[in-house]
């Protein structure tokens, strides 16, 4: 087996590639020939070493694959070996072989490549529990959505669209062209212009029904006030506090000062929901999600969606890919191919 270990918190090169002998699985689990390994935001905030979820470093980041089942441990029901699947891991993923419980497991489709599957398991699922879930997203809504040119964002997009939302998008000003012809409604170039009031500006003064935020620190209280009465602001990350790099300290404590305060009297009188999405948080609720990427499919299947993977890095190039994430160069998703 082949796995990308971040050794100690610090630059992309600190990923290093380390062989070892292949896992066996245990009771419940199935082991993954993996074919492709999503790379994710918080891959990079691990490495930064300011991930809360993070285990003890060293450790193996990836939460999301594709593959073949090789194998099967005992009492797994539905699957068999040589099934085309996606996985979600919690860590682990950045790995040629990898064992999962078979609940976090899902078919592909025959005509899903295996690079289509490891874009979709933590991005999709991610976005479809903020809009559809929790967000209560109906067509002729306006939703803000941040980083919309990167993995998650593309993803609510796919989905804004398929619900019939208004889409609000910021992005560096070079991604717009591809937003647009996606099907973005408002550009937002947030490097040259303040969001706030250019969202304001678009909306007549009135806001948003609903805004994703992966950026935490100063961008809490801006995007509470970008909410019209009934809104929803879903908090689902903190990129804001990966400044450079390396870790920065100052940077992090800065954010974490920022933290809002939302009094349940607040929200009373704003007529305002704040929710918290964590995916990583939901591993136990694997039957409850299961439905959710029954839909996802499905929409999948219907040609509604494909996810945009914009480049793949082999496992010996995995500093590089995290380079390429924190040089902000990606739209869409960035995979590690063994
Ligand atoms: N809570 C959950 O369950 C969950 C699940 C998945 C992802 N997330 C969160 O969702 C966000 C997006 O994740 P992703 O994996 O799809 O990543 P991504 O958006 O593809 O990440 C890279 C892009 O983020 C933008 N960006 C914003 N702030 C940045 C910074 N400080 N440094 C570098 N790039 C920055 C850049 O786009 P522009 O140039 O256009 O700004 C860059 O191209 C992250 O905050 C992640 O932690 C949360």
């Amino acid at each position: 087996m082949q796995q990308i270990w971040i050794q100690k918190a610090g630059p992309p090169e600190v990923l290093k590639v380390q062989d070892g002998p292949d896992p066996i699985p245990r009771s419940g689990e199935v082991r993954i020939r993996v074919e492709a390994a999503g790379v994710n935001f918080a891959d990079i905030l691990g490495r930064l070493g300011i991930y809360p979820d993070a285990p003890r470093l060293p450790y193996v980041p990836g939460y999301e694959v594709s593959g073949k089942i090789d194998l099967l441990g005992q009492g797994v029901p539905d699957f068999r070996e040589g099934d085309a699947v996606s996985a979600l891991t919690r860590f682990g993923g950045y790995s040629n072989v990898v064992c999962v419980p078979y609940r976090q497991v899902y078919k592909r489709l025959d005509w899903m490549s295996a690079q289509d599957g490891a874009a979709i398991p933590l991005t999709y699922l991610t976005v479809y529990m903020m809009l559809v879930v929790m967000g209560s997203v109906r067509a002729g809504d306006k939703v803000l959505i941040h980083g919309a040119a990167g993995g998650v964002g593309l993803a609510a997009l796919d989905l804004c669209r398929i619900l019939g939302a208004e889409t609000f998008g910021t992005a560096s000003p070079e991604k717009h062209d591809f937003l647009l012809s996606q099907g973005l409604s408002h550009a937002i170039d947030y490097r040259n212009q303040d969001y706030e009031r250019a969202v304001m500006n678009l909306t007549g003064g009135k806001g948003v029904h609903v805004v994703l935020d992966p950026l935490g620190g100063v961008h809490w209280p801006k995007n509470y006030r970008l909410l019209m009465p009934s809104g929803r602001l879903i908090h689902f990350g903190a990129s804001s506090l990966a400044t450079g790099k390396r870790r920065s300290l100052w940077s992090v404590f800065r954010g974490m000062v920022m933290l809002p305060f939302y009094t349940p009297l607040k929200l009373m009188n704003d007529n305002k929901a704040v929710i918290g999405v964590n995916l990583g948080h939901m591993w136990e609720q694997a039957e409850m999600m299961r439905p959710w990427m029954k839909q996802i499919i499905a929409w999948y299947d219907e040609a509604l969606f494909r996810p945009k993977i914009d480049r793949t890095f082999s496992f010996a190039e995995a500093a590089a890919a995290h380079h390429y994430m924190q040089d902000r160069k990606n739209i869409g998703k960035v995979l590690l191919l063994p």
